[in-house]
């Protein structure tokens, strides 16, 4: 395996997940780590990543030096390439211009091992300001650009290889073969990271942990959840609990659907909760966003805790959390940040042995092949993320069941013109939205006074910030034409397009 240590750049979990592409498996532990650590985990190759800070700031993240003495591979990514200049008595200089975007890189040192099947001349993603002026005693450069003239260096006594720009993004467009080549080429990585072995063995594993014992699991209808409910079954059958809490606020028969996917195709105790008219009552009369999302997600927890500690016997809890749920990463200077969670505190009085997270050291494109080999079915496992809340933040103003059941039957339309269109492969996202709007229209000879539904369609790569799709206008003529026609309480149809930002993604 090899190790990614993190200096606080964007891409860090990117490295990764590229690293992993190779079938290396690839973990993320931060500067802080000690190098007694380190030393303990017989890393076949370190990866340095960038990071936001200038080297020659004593405050900036740095490592002890002995880390390159190791006789491990190290490969320095922007940051990363100037912290083993400056580690080893380079110099690195803040440039007048910084350099960023597709740069034109020049590889001088045609038998590099980092550069095998390279084109000598070829481009690169760069993002720096800093540069290094003067490479380290011992390196010598292998490629450069107009204006770094050391976009690459390396000392292959020592198995230091350091590159300003960054591999790991597709930009570069060798990025991927330099990636590869300093995996089996320098760390001589055997490759045997594949997804059926890691089923194999977690199976193995939880099976020789959970014993005879029992082990309840909170299913969401998730990918995450349902690919963690899989992989338990598989290990121990019968001894697993699922309890898959369905407050009434799921898409159109989704409940009926994850219940009728894991009681027919996995070995398991299923157990469903069906408390909709109590969520509804507890809803009453809530229109503020925030107030909405209070409620059902401390209902949520209240339903869901009852029915563990009912469930929990000694035994193990189980959590479909995934590996980028677990990295801390280090944003910004030395400040450690959470960057996110999803464990929620368990109350202290429900008793369990120990807690299993089968899906601690994945990324999600590897939860959804594990997925799919465990044979759950396609539209569960290329689900689009859905809120907590659920269609809680998609119907504006007060929630009623007939609202639920307007916005579920619109959006049960909207995403069966959208399969049938063949392009959701094209949106990373696409709902409906009641917004509790109520306009004027005419069917037939009558006056209509009914609801407004939205839809919304969005294109991105992170959430973070989203392109409103551009759907063909035959499909949404088809979608609106269907949606007005066949949902009762429905006489208008609007697209919404705005970017993120401004706008998010959900409407509350
Ligand atoms: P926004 O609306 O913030 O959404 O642009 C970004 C992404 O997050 C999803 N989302 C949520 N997911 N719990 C979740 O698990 C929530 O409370 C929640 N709110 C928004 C949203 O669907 C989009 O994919």
């Amino acid at each position: 395996k090899v190790l990614v240590l993190d200096f606080g750049g964007q891409y860090n979990q990117l490295i990764a997940r590229r690293v992993r592409d190779h079938h290396v498996y690839a973990e993320i532990k931060q500067y802080t780590t000690d190098i007694e650590e380190i030393k303990a985990e017989n890393y076949k190759g370190i990866i340095f990543t960038g990071g936001p800070n200038s080297v020659y700031d004593m405050s900036s993240p740095h490592y002890s030096k002995e880390i390159l003495e190791l006789g491990i591979p190290v490969l320095g990514i922007c940051y990363g390439c100037q912290l083993i200049t400056w580690m080893c008595d380079g110099k690195v200089e803040s440039a007048i211009n910084s350099e960023y975007g597709k740069i034109q890189i020049d590889i001088s040192k045609s038998d590099s091992k980092l550069f095998k099947d390279v084109p000598k001349e070829n481009i690169v993603w760069m993002s720096h300001t800093d540069y290094v002026s003067e490479i380290p005693k011992g390196f010598e450069v292998t490629a450069s650009s107009k204006d770094c003239p050391c976009a690459a260096f390396e000392n292959v006594d020592k198995n230091l290889y350091a590159v300003q720009f960054h591999p790991e993004v597709t930009h570069s467009e060798y990025g991927n073969v330099i990636l590869k080549n300093f995996l089996y080429d320098v760390c001589h990585c055997s490759g045997d990271w594949q997804m059926d072995s890691f089923i194999d063995n977690t199976v193995n594993a939880l099976r020789e942990k959970i014993g005879d014992k029992k082990v309840v699991l909170g299913l969401s209808g998730g990918v995450d959840s349902s690919v963690a409910a899989a992989l338990l079954s598989k290990a121990v059958g019968k001894q697993l609990t699922c309890v898959f809490v369905d407050q009434g606020l799921m898409r159109k028969n989704e409940g009926d659907f994850v219940e009728e996917t894991f009681t027919k195709l996995f070995d398991m105790n299923f157990v469903r909760v069906n408390c909709g008219h109590e969520f509804i009552s507890k809803l009453k009369g809530a229109t503020d966003p925030e107030d909405k999302r209070k409620i059902i997600g401390t209902e949520f927890y209240k339903v869901f805790w009852d029915k563990i500690r009912e469930e929990a016997d000694g035994g193990f809890f189980a959590q479909g959390t995934i590996y980028p749920d677990c990295i801390e990463s280090g944003k910004g200077n030395a400040d450690k940040i959470k960057t996110h969670h999803n464990k929620v505190a368990m109350p202290e009085d429900i008793k369990f042995d120990d807690v299993v997270e089968p899906l601690c050291d994945l990324f999600k494109d590897e939860v959804r092949v594990v997925g799919e080999k465990l044979g759950i079915p396609k539209e569960l496992v290329w689900r689009q993320p859905f809120p907590g809340p659920g269609l809680g933040v998609r119907i504006i103003g007060e929630i009623t069941e007939e609202k639920i059941k307007i916005l579920q039957d619109a959006d049960a339309v909207f995403r069966d013109e959208i399969a049938k269109s063949g392009i959701a492969q094209d949106l990373s996202q696409f709902f409906c939205v009641l917004p509790d709007v109520r306009t004027v229209g005419v069917m037939g000879d009558h006056r209509t006074y009914d609801h407004l539904v939205a839809i919304r369609a969005v294109t991105t790569d992170d959430f973070m910030t989203a392109d409103f799709a551009r759907i063909p206008y035959d499909v949404l003529a088809r979608v609106s034409n269907r949606i007005v026609n066949e949902c009762e309480h429905i006489n208008r149809v609007v697209y919404d397009i705005t970017s993120k930002p401004p706008g998010t993604i959900e409407w509350e």
